[in-house]
């Protein structure tokens, strides 16, 4: 691509992201500069309109993490206006963001998914209604993962061991959002697969000291251990490549991703979600994967613009 092109690259926004998005931003600000790239940072507000048009942008690298930014709604104002932007396209971000749409998409396409059911706030009387019709609900049973459907960063997310968990577990999840997913709890190791340009680049074996990867868990230094290349035989890691892009395809997204996926003790593989910008700070997990692959992170900045 011609390096005179002006780049906007968008972060910040209002999603309750916005922190880890102004980190990727200036990040990716950075790596274009540095390669010589005509560059403006712009913070994606109510005037993201305007700051385009007024900065004169041909094309964006989307770094908004989360919300407007990442279910489609920035895409489509994009498309609108005529300018080309880095990742996935309104109908795949949109499906990619929620989790019961995706889910089905990924069935329809033989990927496998953790047992599940999808509960409305507006399909029961009450809470303690869902309680008590749990066993016909999810016939799964416990332990289970209840989550909202269209959130992120862990928010809203709660394991259930025990029948007397259950009801905060939904009255949680329902704080953030009105359709709640309650899933199968996979015991096994949790897997991200990072892709870019089509290909599963390799992936990492996130190991948090917490019970499971929770908020706190991925934004606090040292609580986490990242384990890189994973720990699993190559078939299986091959396998959980395969799934993940497979998701990937399945919903039809673009430019780089990175793929949640949990391997069970009998070393099988589920897709949990596909995460449709995923952070790009120097030590987020796509560019400590990309490096697997000998590709550096003003590399990988690179690749994901020039694919826009
Ligand atoms: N079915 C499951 N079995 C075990 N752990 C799960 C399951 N679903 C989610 N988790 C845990 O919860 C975390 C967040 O779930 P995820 O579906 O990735 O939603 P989010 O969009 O919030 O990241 C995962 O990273 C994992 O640690
Ligand atoms: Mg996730």
């Amino acid at each position: 691509m011609d390096r005179k092109e002006k780049i906007g690259v968008l972060c910040g926004g209002l999603s309750a992201e916005r922190d880890v998005s102004l980190r990727s931003g200036k990040a990716v600000y950075n790596a274009l500069k540095e390669r010589g790239y005509n560059v403006v940072l712009i913070d994606a507000g109510h005037d993201l309109c305007e700051a385009l048009r007024k900065e004169a942008v041909q094309r964006v690298f989307i770094a908004l993490h989360g919300g407007a930014g990442e279910n489609g709604s920035v895409q489509g104002m994009l498309e609108v206006m005529g300018i080309p932007y880095t990742g996935s396209g309104v109908l795949a971000s949109a499906a990619a963001m929620d989790k019961d749409m995706s889910k089905k998409i990924f069935m329809h396409h033989n990927i496998s998914v953790p047992p599940f059911a999808v509960v409305s706030r507006s399909d029961h009387a009450s809470v303690k209604d869902m309680v008590s019709g749990f066993s016909s609900i999810a016939p799964f049973g416990l332990p289970c993962v209840v989550k909202p459907a269209e959130e992120g960063s862990s928010i809203g997310v709660s394991i259930v061991k025990n029948v007397s968990e259950l009801q905060g577990a939904l009255e949680e999840g329902f704080r953030h959002g009105s359709t709640l997913i309650i899933e199968k709890y996979i015991k096994g190791k949790e897997i991200q697969i990072g892709i870019s340009a089509g290909k599963a680049l390799g992936g990492v074996e996130v190991r948090p000291s917490a019970e499971f990867y929770s908020y706190e868990a991925k934004y606090t230094a040292g609580a986490t251990q990242y384990i890189l290349p994973p720990e699993v035989d190559e078939e299986s890691y091959s396998r959980l490549r395969a799934a993940a892009l497979a998701a990937h395809n399945a919903l039809g997204c673009k430019g780089a991703t990175r793929v949640d996926l949990m391997l069970d003790e009998d070393g099988r593989e589920y897709v949990l979600e596909v995460n449709t910008i995923p952070g790009m700070t120097e030590t987020s997990l796509l560019p400590k994967i990309a490096a697997l692959s000998g590709m550096n992170f003003g590399d990988l900045v690179e690749e994901i613009i020039s694919l826009a």
